[in-house]
């Protein structure tokens, strides 16, 4: 891997800013408006403390856990997202990584790879999907992923369209060709290892949605299939109980944050829930997911699988979540950094990181196993939980 391995996800960063374009690394940057959620959620991690044991620990640990069906080696899997332009090889590689460090991928239907493709690499791949098209053509795309191999569905709902952001929003071609290559070929020109990783592949960056493309047609842009999610009409609960139906088999919501909404997934079906602000890129001034986990945790943590992302940067965060109520977690940035930086190489540097500061913080709370994890093993400041959604379902009660 260029520049060899790293020794935190900060530093996967770093090597990232150096080494792609600015408009490529702004768009992994990403975040909406002021930035408070994304800033949140980092920080909330930060204001929670540990509570270690430093006598008669135990002298292995057992990370492994399950998520959907699907064994994980360690309480983490790959969160969808769609990495146009930012390695040749793009969710493929992440792919790999994945499946070398035993952890299921999650695959976005933005990706800039095939479902084929990504579920050939990884066995354990969920296909994520957007309320994007008629309920037809809904169908049809989570036909194919399952002819290809997923093993699950994710369905994401937590998305208003929000746009514009403080610090500026990258400019991003519709599709690469000449009037795109003198736009941005300075900024390219400024990053020749990014550039001759494409050269050697022979490929160009793909801004296109293969696992979007209709039956006999062509892929969409990313920008098309944002203007076609754009004129979707949004779903409703029923529309999720029926799509949860339609794929019969482990189904995941993802983007909950409030109490009442959890219950409204469970009453829906799904088999698993993820905490998530979609890393602080949706609306603005949502709390940091790991403060609103615990209160959704102690909700429905005993009917379905709970899970968080947000803000994950170091084992320490991924047990930090464990301990408040979830059973794994995925993780957004922290590969998108370590693909910039390394490709397959840099995801698995990234995963090992990862792996690595769970080990030291379960050995260091004292435990044998991520299972083991609760409440006592952490500090959790006064006023840092915000439960969302309890005071709604309260007075729905009442009514
Ligand atoms: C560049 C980028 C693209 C994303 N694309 C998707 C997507 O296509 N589908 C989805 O469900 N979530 C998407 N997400 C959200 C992630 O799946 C995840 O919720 C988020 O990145 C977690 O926060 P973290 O980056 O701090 O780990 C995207 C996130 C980023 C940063």
């Amino acid at each position: 891997m260029a520049g060899g391995w790293f020794e935190t996800v900060a530093e996967a960063q770093r090597r990232a800013k150096k080494r792609l374009p600015k408009s490529v690394y702004g768009a992994l940057v990403a975040g909406s408006e002021r930035g408070l959620t994304i800033d949140d959620n980092i920080a909330a991690f930060g204001e929670l403390g540990f509570a270690p044991h430093v006598a008669g620990l135990s002298g292995t640990r057992d990370l492994a856990t399950t998520v959907m069906g699907q064994p994980a080696s360690m309480p983490v899997l790959i969160s969808p997202t769609g990495v146009q332009a930012v390695h040749p090889d793009g969710e493929v590689a992440v792919a790999r990584a994945a499946a070398a460090r035993g952890i299921p991928m999650g695959l976005s239907s933005f990706a800039s790879k095939s479902i084929e493709e990504v579920a050939a690499a990884n066995p354990q791949t969920f296909f994520q999907m957007y309320w994007v098209g008629t309920r037809d053509v809904l169908v049809q795309r989570m036909e194919r992923a399952r002819k290809a191999g997923a093993v699950g569905l994710i369905m994401t709902l937590d998305w208003s369209f929000s746009n514009g952001r403080d610090w500026g929003s990258p400019a991003i071609p519709e599709k690469v060709d000449l009037k795109a290559a003198l736009k941005f070929g300075p900024e390219c020109a400024l990053r020749p290892g990014w550039l001759l990783d494409f050269a050697k592949a022979g490929k160009i960056p793909d801004l296109t949605t293969p696992n979007l493309t209709p039956p006999g047609g062509t892929a969409p842009t990313f920008f098309g299939a944002y203007g076609e999610w754009m004129g979707t009409p949004l779903p409703t609960w029923d529309d999720v109980a029926w799509l949860r139906e339609q794929w019969g088999g482990p189904f995941m919501l993802k983007g909950i944050t409030r109490v009442d909404d959890a219950r409204r997934a469970v009453d829906a079906g799904v088999t698993a829930i993820s905490v998530s602000n979609h890393g602080g890129n949706n609306l603005d001034g949502t709390p940091a997911t790991i403060r609103v986990l615990p209160a959704v945790a102690e909700a429905v943590g005993e009917q379905v699988e709970v899970l968080l992302d947000g803000g994950i940067r170091r084992g320490s965060d991924v047990v930090k979540a464990l301990s408040l109520g979830a059973k794994a977690v995925l993780i957004g940035r922290a590969y998108l950094w370590g693909l910039a930086a390394g490709g397959q190489a840099g995801v698995e540097n990234v995963l090992d990181i990862l792996r690595g500061g769970i080990d030291s913080a379960v050995l260091g709370l004292g435990h044998s196993s991520v299972q083991d994890l609760s409440p006592e093993d952490v500090v959790v400041p006064p006023g840092f939980r915000r439960d969302l959604g309890i005071r709604a379902e309260a007075s729905a009660i009442r009514r």
